[in-house]
């Protein structure tokens, strides 16, 4: 959240780009060497599924619109699909430490019965809440920072929330390479380290996201300090938000795994002038890759069709998969293939078996084609399409290769199985409503659009994680959050 990093790209420097830098900042209170404690792994196996605050609301957060987030989770259905999450962004606290104990102190007036109340009211729900903090002396909207902190604020935080962000002194970023050039020794990541450490001291498992927009090679190091981290800027409800961050996504896919997760940052479904088909590459490519989704707007604004794109069953299976938690990767999808950016063509791994995704990247409907052959673990068939948008096969078995219309900015998710071991009983990934399939849905063949079924409503999404008692997640910036039926919430960093 809050903030532009447009100039920050691959290494070092996180600095004074990031918000303002404060340069003269004494920090104390830091660990006398930079732990080394990884995260829980009692939370964060997949990714996060929830709801931010910030883009709906901003600095407006407060107790009343987050339990309305809750509840329209659940009325929704979105809590049936797997959604826990509901994450409260920056702002939420006085601008002051108590200085008795020095601990950050909810705005009495946005959350009259703290964090903690709130919590409460959120975990009644069946849900978790999660929170925002910083790894820098203040936050991007100058809330205290929890800088030289971490220790208070991560029991604070288990007692009923969290902390970390934007306002890194100088000193405390990175302009170089680090000796050893382990990224995990850099002034950056042992800033995150501050906070993992101080998290793994609570007895609560806690899920935490870094958020550091992709600086100082996070990725080689995230797994090491927390569950996910972000790997670029903030997000925007652009088309070309979407393409750039899927570019700068899939070069480092290899680093993901369970409890290891590239953060792309929030959903943008319900914001800006995005298309219905562009909503659903920004959704289904969040899956594929495997990011913590969190909806980013105020839900009840969201359309039924919004509502089916944000549900989609098989889509948050493959997401969700506890049994492969690699995210699809690109392929080169036939000899003729162009070779573009961002990758069109991608494949992967779930425990309904092998999925192909096709992104339409160009400005009109395209034909693509793949050929079965280039699909790693495939051959050449004779295979059964399961088209996972509309949640039902294609008519008939194909053999070499697969053609598909895709509209512009669309984009196209099978599941291919071979067709001696066709069933039709795919209940798992049947999507619950057809509403918006089949009015978006210009890709293959007919027989898909006319066979909604809509048994499934909980998916294998939802019962994985509800499975693992604890928290996830973070928010737009780093977080660390949690759950269970007596946590509490998570936090962010920036
Ligand atoms: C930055 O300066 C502060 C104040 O002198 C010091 O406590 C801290 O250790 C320094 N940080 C680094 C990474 O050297
Ligand atoms: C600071 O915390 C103490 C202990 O919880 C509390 O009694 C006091 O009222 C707090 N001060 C302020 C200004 O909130």
């Amino acid at each position: 959240m809050l903030f532009q990093t447009s100039s920050l790209v691959g290494l070092a420097f996180i600095s004074s780009v990031l918000c303002s830098s404060d340069a003269t900042t004494t920090v104390t209170g830091l660990a006398a060497s930079a732990p080394t404690a990884g995260p829980s792994k009692l939370t964060g196996s997949v990714p996060a599924l929830g709801w931010n605050g910030w883009n709906a609301y901003g600095c407006g957060i407060s107790a009343t619109n987050v339990l309305a987030a809750a509840n329209q989770m659940v009325s929704l259905g979105l809590q049936a699909a797997g959604y826990q999450y509901v994450n409260i962004d920056d702002c939420w606290a006085l601008t002051a430490r108590n200085t008795t104990t020095m601990t950050i102190t909810p705005d009495p007036s946005k959350f009259p019965k703290g964090i903690s109340g709130l919590a409460a009211d959120v975990h009644a729900l069946g849900l978790k809440i999660g929170i925002y903090s910083d790894a820098g002396t203040e936050t991007c909207s100058g809330f205290p920072g929890s800088l030289g902190y971490e220790a208070i604020d991560a029991a604070t935080f288990s007692s009923w929330g969290i902390d970390y962000n934007c306002n890194v002194p100088s000193n405390w970023s990175d302009s170089s390479t680090p000796q050893d050039n382990d990224w995990y020794n850099s002034n950056s990541a042992i800033r995150y380290r501050q906070m993992a450490g101080a998290l793994a001291a609570q007895s609560r498992p806690i899920q935490f996201d870094l958020c550091i927009w992709g600086n100082a090679n996070v990725w080689t190091w995230g797994a090491r300090v927390g569950h996910s981290w972000r790997m670029a800027g903030d997000t925007s409800a652009t088309w070309s938000y979407i393409t750039s961050i899927i570019v700068s996504n899939v070069q480092y896919l290899s680093y993901e795994g369970f409890y290891a997760h590239n953060d792309m940052d929030m959903m943008e479904i319900g914001n800006g002038d995005l298309t219905i088909e562009e909503q659903r590459t920004h959704f289904a490519a969040w899956c594929f890759l495997k990011s913590p989704i969190l909806l980013g707007t105020d839900l009840s604004l969201l359309s039924a069709a919004q509502i089916a794109i944000v549900t989609n069953a098989g889509l948050l299976a493959f997401h969700q998969d506890a049994t492969y938690g690699a995210p699809a990767f690109p392929f080169t999808a036939s000899a003729s293939a162009p070779v573009t950016s961002p990758p069109e063509y991608y494949s992967g791994q779930s425990s309904k078996g092998i999925h192909v995704f096709i992104i339409n990247i160009g400005d009109s409907a395209a034909s693509k084609t793949f050929s079965f052959a280039n699909v790693p673990s495939l051959g050449g068939g004779p295979y059964t399409v399961h088209d996972m948008w509309a949640g039902a096969d294609v008519s008939g078995t194909f053999t070499g290769s697969y053609t598909v219309t895709v509209a512009a900015h669309d984009s196209v998710a099978f599941l291919v199985k071979p067709s001696t071991a066709f069933t039709s009983t795919t209940s798992s990934v049947v999507t619950s409503t057809s509403s918006s399939t089949s009015s978006t849905q210009t890709s293959t063949t007919s027989s898909k659009s006319s066979t909604t079924s809509s048994t499934s409503t909980s998916t294998s999404a939802s019962a994985s994680s509800s499975a693992v008692a604890t928290v996830p997640e973070y928010g737009q910036c780093a977080g660390v959050g949690y759950t269970g039926s007596t946590g509490k919430f998570m936090t962010f960093f920036c």
